[in-house]
């Protein structure tokens, strides 16, 4: 697809990987709509900052009201507001399981359910679903978190066989640790260089979307080469 003038939205928007996916958008020229639960400090004018949590369906429903209402359809859609919470299953809070849920499972499909029936209609499109290696493989201590990308990749893999007759890809990604503000939860683990670099994924992404109209992307595994760094000699 070639991006310029191609109606975007980024859930997830204002920093990590969606700010890099927000900024490398707006370079190829897209028309791009942030989705944030907080402070947006993009300012470009072909962006838009809609305030939301993509895990209250109100909420998705208003912002995606907005940009329809000025739009036939959204041409690619960046599922990528998530979070995680780290510990032991039985000392992991109800209401963290429930946030993790919320925000990385029920937001994807709020969004999504919203931008398909104009992508039907035009015969075209690009969801992307950011879920995580701990969507292929279960770590300890993550069990919530490995639970919520364990369902992205199942509905990934069931919308993309339900649509691609329709003209529309659906991406599913799985990516290694990235150098963002993500770890925050996790007492464990500091972000440091040899992690993946937000703005290397968002490219791998710009390349996903750029492929040629017969061409599926359908699951990018990424992980950083060497996590712990150059082996010693
Ligand atoms: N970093 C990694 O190692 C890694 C690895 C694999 C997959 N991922 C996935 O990549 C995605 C992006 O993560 P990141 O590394 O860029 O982390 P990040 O720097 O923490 O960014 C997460 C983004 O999601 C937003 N967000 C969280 N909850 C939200 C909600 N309820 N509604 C709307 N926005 C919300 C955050 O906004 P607020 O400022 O409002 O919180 C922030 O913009 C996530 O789905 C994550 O699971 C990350």
């Amino acid at each position: 697809m070639n991006l310029k003038d191609t109606i975007a939205v980024v859930t997830g928007a204002n920093r990590g990987i969606g700010l890099e996916c927000v900024q490398q958008l707006l370079q190829k020229g897209a028309r791009v709509y942030g989705i944030c639960r907080s402070g947006c400090t993009t300012d470009h004018p072909n962006y838009t900052c809609l305030k939301a949590d993509v895990g209250n369906v109100d909420e998705v429903n208003k912002a995606m009201d907005e940009i329809l209402a000025k739009h036939d359809a959204v041409d690619i859609l960046i599922n990528n507001a998530g979070l995680g919470y780290f510990g032991f299953c039985e000392q992991l809070e109800v209401e963290k399981w429930q946030e993790m849920f919320a925000t990385n499972v029920h937001g994807i499909f709020y969004c999504t359910r919203r931008v398909l029936p104009g992508m039907k209609t035009k015969q075209s499109g690009h969801i992307i679903n950011i879920a995580s290696t701990a969507g292929l493989e279960g770590y300890a201590q993550t069990s919530g978190y490995c639970a919520t990308k364990f369902a992205v990749r199942g509905f990934s893999d069931a919308l993309y066989k339900e649509v691609r007759e329709e003209g529309i890809k659906v991406t599913c990604v799985y990516p290694g640790s990235v150098k963002t503000n993500f770890f925050r939860h996790h007492s464990g683990i500091e972000p440091h260089d040899y992690m993946l670099q937000p703005e290397d994924i968002a490219a791998q992404l710009i390349y996903a979307l750029e492929s040629p109209k017969n061409y599926h992307p359908v699951n990018l595994e990424i992980r950083p080469l060497q996590p712990k760094g150059p082996k010693k000699k």
